[in-house]
């Protein structure tokens, strides 16, 4: 073997010319037997021998030797130092060795996931995003800076897997207050936001084949979350009165779970009438299922108080009730949270602790000041009085622009409505991408939030509002139905 040409051509690599000498002697040899030219069994020449024909210090070579036996690749024997044949089995992956490696890939369940319509950019009219110039970033950075000094280094460790005691405590008042929901703190359990807690629901109360009913429309966060735990997904036709199942559909296709947006149905906006409610509760009682309850953005209510939850209907309603920070303060946040029924809640901590050990102790210390402080509520006041001037003048804009050819739903609450355009046989897709293309305006179609096979007539867009000033509506909606009249 030439050692000394392999030497000199890796230390000619501009990568490598720095590195202290018996460094480089190390990595040229581990390289040398990773890529085979070291064949299993060889044998390397003694340390002086080696050191005099590289021109190097014997205690380099003596170094390497030592670092590629400690790394497993060389054994010492009787006859010095030898090449590993574990160095063989290596040698075989390296790709000069033409045969086509199979290569690692996606998961099939991964490649199952359908494509999020929109991704959450800051782009008008993107749904989703609220208006982040408007949070209260000094607030919130002096609440965190206390939170901070408040820790003690046992507080540096792992924290409790269901979440911070004081977090917990004060989501639960806030929740009874203001959303009717009947919460005990030992049912609140703390997430990295409401996708974490779709994957946390699918994975602790569902297995793998099992049917998950969504609506459809849908949110394909959803979707994609119950996708990829191997449940079945089911759409379920949505009306003016949010879901609507059939006699059928219980009979035939039971499920496990049932995911609903029913404040603010995700995308239409239609709100689940009362009847619907209860039919849901007392029907998944009966098929022994849970409901998911997606309470994403029901804070910001325009016309009206904000409507009470579903969980809050029944004592002990079999109902997962999922809430998230994303839109009350701000996405980066990744803070969420679960309440689960009582009797749920003892089995689902054991297995946190088995599975999801909690961290991020100063971020949730502040979120809680900032709900018990009464920050919170301000918070929420200022982004609703905000949110509905912006959503008036949408609607305005709309109804100027394209009042003849399409028609607002769901713009009563939350962050975003959506247009519903009169014909049905419209290419909403391409002209969502149109309006990217020629004017970055993000409006995500309609038709791509379908779920499952059954035809669902919705044609049109969805359109976030909240990150856009009152201003800026007019010009936009005048681009958007410039496309959508082209
Ligand atoms: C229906 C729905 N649920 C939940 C969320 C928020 O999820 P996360 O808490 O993971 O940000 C969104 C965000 O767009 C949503 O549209």
């Amino acid at each position: 073997m030439e050692f000394q040409l392999l030497f000199t051509a890796f230390q000619a690599q501009p990568a490598h010319a720095r590195w202290p000498q018996q460094r480089q002697l190390h990595e040229c040899l581990r390289q040398g037997i990773r890529s085979g030219t070291l064949a299993s069994g060889a044998r390397l020449p003694a340390s002086r021998a080696l050191a005099a024909e590289l021109g190097v210090a014997r205690n380099s070579v003596l170094y390497a030797y030592e670092q590629l036996a400690s790394e497993g690749f060389l054994v010492a024997s009787r006859r010095g130092s030898v090449v590993a044949a574990l160095a063989g089995r290596l040698a075989v992956a390296e790709p000069r060795l033409n045969a086509p490696a199979p290569r690692a890939s996606l998961s099939r369940r991964a490649q199952n996931m359908p494509a999020l319509p929109g991704s959450e950019t800051a782009a008008a009219f993107a749904p989703g995003v609220p208006a982040l110039g408007d949070f209260p970033v000094l607030r919130w950075r002096r609440m965190l800076d206390r939170a901070w000094a408040s820790l003690t280094p046992a507080q540096l460790n792992y924290a409790d897997p269901a979440g911070e005691p004081a977090l917990r405590e004060a989501i639960a008042a806030h929740l009874r207050v203001a959303r009717g929901a009947l919460v005990d703190a030992a049912q609140v359990f703390i997430t990295d936001g409401t996708q974490s807690s779709l994957d946390l629901c699918a994975r602790a109360f569902a297995d793998a084949g099992d049917k998950v009913w969504l609506e459809n429309p849908g949110y394909q966060g959803a979707v994609a979350a119950f996708r990829a735990a191997q449940l079945k997904t089911i759409g379920i036709v949505v009306d003016a009165e949010g879901m609507a199942p059939t006699a059928g559909d219980w009979l035939r296709q039971r499920p496990r779970l049932i995911y609903t947006t029913p404040s603010h149905q995700y995308p239409v906006g239609s709100v689940l009438s009362l009847a619907r409610r209860l039919a849901l509760i007392d029907g998944a009682r009966q098929a022994g299922a849970l409901v998911v309850e997606d309470d994403y953005d029901s804070e910001f209510r325009h016309d009206g108080p904000p409507l009470a939850c579903m969980q809050g209907l029944a004592v002990d309603a079999p109902v997962v009730y999922l809430g998230t920070f994303s839109k009350t303060l701000f996405p980066a946040l990744r803070m969420g949270f679960m309440v689960v029924p009582t009797a749920l809640a003892p089995a689902l901590s054991e297995m946190l602790a088995r599975a999801a050990p909690r961290g991020r102790t100063a971020e949730q210390l502040a979120l809680a000041e900032f709900i018990t402080s009464g920050q919170f509520s301000l918070h929420l006041r200022r982004m609703r009085r905000l949110y509905r001037q912006r959503r008036d003048a949408l609607v305005a804009a709309l109804a100027r622009h394209l009042g003849d050819v399409a028609i607002v739903h769901g713009g009563s609450a939350g962050m975003h409505l959506a247009l519903r355009l009169h014909d049905v046989a419209v290419d909403d897709v391409a002209l969502s991408a149109r309006l990217l293309d020629q004017h970055g305006i993000m409006a995500p179609a309609l038709s791509l939030h379908a779920v499952g096979l059954r035809a669902q007539p919705w044609r049109g867009f969805l359109l976030g509002y909240a990150q856009v000033p009152v201003e800026a509506m007019g010009p936009l909606v005048k681009k958007l139905a410039g496309v959508v009249r082209r």
